[in-house]
């Protein structure tokens, strides 16, 4: 099984590039097939849930075409199917957002019900409230949802939690339903907006993307387009962190710094330099990182998606930290890990109370999902002597050469699949 071997204690130093938004690319692939005419979308991030959605398009006939590396050409004129039962499908979260593209185009879809990270309870129940309101019947057999109508009807739709699934879903159905559509109390995450951007160019009209009221104006037909997708703000967070925890001095190139806005408030809290510039930040660690308080929100609140990077950070902060997760309740599974660490963190119900210590040392630990295992690799990056890192097929679902891009910056980190290359690597690294 593949882990990331790593040792610890290099400051990462350099620039890195960032890659397409992932949950971005998810949502726009799937609402590329709601045009017969060939779209061109560029910057699509080569990681595992990005290839997943792809497959799965496939499998029903989607014509994707790879032009490069992070190009793809899609022609969804030859679907010959609209159920999407494929056996990888079920492991990625954005599966759903096939339900809302076939449904808009088709009247019919039929999809594995979504898997995705562990992190807690995770109901679609907004989803099929909106997808109702527009007319269509949903039901769960067999482990699909089923939806289907003979008529999408725009109509006024209020959103109980701030959903970003629940909001791109809808506003992919509604922009080919018949009439006017308004979302309320809708995500305002950057990928909600990209993907509007992304509908717009291709004929749709929608309009408020980035508020709480999004309005939708129902057209009959979508045309080609070319598209490229938004920089991903989680990778780059996470590398602003990487940059921190490890006393470094990193250009995090290739952003957008005002999504990153809630994450350099919370670096300069703690004590860190944040220089943003037009389309780069770099952050510079030099002093010890001071504590503070953090609760995840809806954007333009803290992610929750980069709630374990800031755990790691403040684990090793002077003070007593409190963190509260406030939008799954189960994204802590990854503070036992860090405790084999050294980390002195306590966790009541979606609080956990964090008690800077001054080092990691290195473990053998799992990655429990994506965001945490990249978030123990930047523990292990800070960490004294070697840690392994388990499980980091949940890593690759949304970062791209990770390990790659953090050799660039000076890591002493390397892929490896057998006990042999494991102690290759201790030995290379002493
Ligand atoms: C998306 C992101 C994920 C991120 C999350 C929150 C993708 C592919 N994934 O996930 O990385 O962590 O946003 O920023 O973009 N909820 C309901 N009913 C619903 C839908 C959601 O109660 O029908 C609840 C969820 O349980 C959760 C909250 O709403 O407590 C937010 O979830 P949501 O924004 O929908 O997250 P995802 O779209 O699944």
């Amino acid at each position: 099984m593949e882990q990331y071997a790593i040792k610890g204690g290099n400051p990462l130093v350099g620039e890195v590039e960032i890659g397409g938004a992932k949950n971005a690319a998810l949502a726009i692939l799937a609402a590329a097939i709601m045009t017969d005419e060939t779209v061109l979308i560029e910057n699509v991030p080569d990681v595992r849930d990005t290839n997943v959605l792809i497959q799965a398009m496939e499998s029903i006939g989607v014509i994707v075409n790879r032009i490069d590396r992070h190009t793809v050409k899609i022609n969804a004129s030859h679907i010959h199917d609209l159920t999407i039962e494929d056996d990888y499908i079920k492991k990625i979260r954005a599966s759903y957002y096939l339900l809302g593209a076939l449904l808009g185009k088709y009247r019919k879809a039929e999809v594995s019900l979504p898997g995705g990270c562990n992190i807690g309870l995770r109901p679609i129940d907004q989803h099929i409230k909106g997808f109702r309101a527009l007319g269509a019947n949903v039901r769960i057999e067999h482990g699909l949802i089923i939806t289907e109508t003979e008529e999408l009807k725009g109509n006024h739709i209020y959103l109980d939690v701030v959903s970003v699934g629940a909001t791109i879903n809808v506003m992919m159905a509604a922009t080919m339903a018949a009439g006017k559509t308004t979302i309320e109390n809708a995500a305002k995450e950057p990928h909600v907006v990209d993907l509007a951007n992304f509908l717009n160019s291709m004929g749709a009209d929608i309009k408020g993307a980035g508020t709480d009221v999004i309005r939708i104006k129902g057209v009959s037909r979508l045309h080609g387009s070319e598209y490229t997708i938004i920089p991903d703000q989680i990778e780059a967070g996470t590398f602003m962190f990487a940059a921190a925890v490890t006393k470094g001095d990193v250009m995090v190139k290739n952003v957008i710094p005002k999504h990153l806005e809630s994450i350099s408030a919370k670096l300069l809290e703690i004590g860190c330099e944040v220089e943003e510039s037009d389309d780069a930040v770099r952050v510079v660690s030099s002093k010890p990182l001071g504590h503070t308080h953090v609760k995840t929100l809806p954007y333009p609140g803290f992610p929750t998606d980069m709630q374990p990077q800031i755990v790691v950070a403040l684990g090793l902060s002077l003070g007593t930290s409190i963190v509260t997760e406030s939008i799954f309740e189960n994204r802590f599974k990854y503070v036992d890990e860090l405790t084999r660490m050294g980390a002195s963190i306590k966790v009541e119900g979606n609080t956990a109370i964090i008690d800077g210590v001054t080092r990691y040392t290195g473990a053998s630990i799992t990655a429990p999902d994506l965001r945490a295992g990249a978030a123990l690799v930047i523990a292990g990056l800070s960490a004294e002597g070697i840690t392994v890192v388990d499980d980091i097929k949940f890593i690759e679902r949304g970062y791209e050469d990770f390990h790659i891009k953090l050799q660039s910056l000076g890591a002493q980190i390397e892929k490896v699949d057998t006990e042999r290359e494991l102690q290759k690597f201790k030995l290379k690294v002493g």
